[in-house]
């Protein structure tokens, strides 16, 4: 039994098959991008990416930097400074699922800038941050992460 399509019937499944291919992968709600330009516009200067990189391999007073965690380049899986916990890599292009969920981005940023700086990062900070390991694809001569003795 084939019933042809309604035009509208048709029109519904052309919209749908759409929807379903342009659907990210991912569950997510932002980019990468989008988060540097979110925080770079609340702090209104331009953002820096040699400023992020500092920040993020270089302790701030206390026992760990971000790099303690994400690795130096955090562009491979790094582990938890503390409990050794696998963590994939932070940089965009290394894996794609980083930084499209504002929620999440909001959560971590609050509990590691606490961590490592005992405040949170600043707009400026963040959007440096973001600006640096938005710099980071495969083009970037890798070192290999040192273990610690
Ligand atoms: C003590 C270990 C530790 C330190 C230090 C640390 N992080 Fe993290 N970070 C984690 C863990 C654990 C997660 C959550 C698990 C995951 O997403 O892999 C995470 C997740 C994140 C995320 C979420 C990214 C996303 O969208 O998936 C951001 C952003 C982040 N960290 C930034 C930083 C920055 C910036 C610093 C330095 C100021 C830092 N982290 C220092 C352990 C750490």
């Amino acid at each position: 039994m084939n019933t042809p399509l309604t035009p509208h019937a048709f029109r519904s499944a052309a919209w749908l098959a759409l929807a379903l291919v342009l659907a990210p992968a991912h569950a997510g709600d932002t980019t990468a991008a989008l988060q540097m330009q979110r925080w770079s516009d609340a702090s209104g200067q331009p953002v820096n990416a040699e400023r992020g990189r500092l920040l993020f391999v270089n302790r701030q007073g206390g026992e760990w930097s971000c790099a303690s965690c994400h690795g130096n380049p955090p562009t491979a899986p790094a582990r938890h400074a503390s409990t050794g916990k696998a963590i994939a890599p932070l940089a965009p292009a290394f894996n794609p699922e980083r930084f499209t969920n504002t929620a999440k981005v909001d959560k971590w940023f609050k509990r590691n800038c606490n961590d490592v700086l005992s405040r949170e990062c600043t707009a400026t900070e963040k959007a440096d941050l973001l600006a640096w390991l938005l710099q980071l694809d495969a083009r970037t001569p890798t070192r290999p992460v040192q273990s610690k003795p």
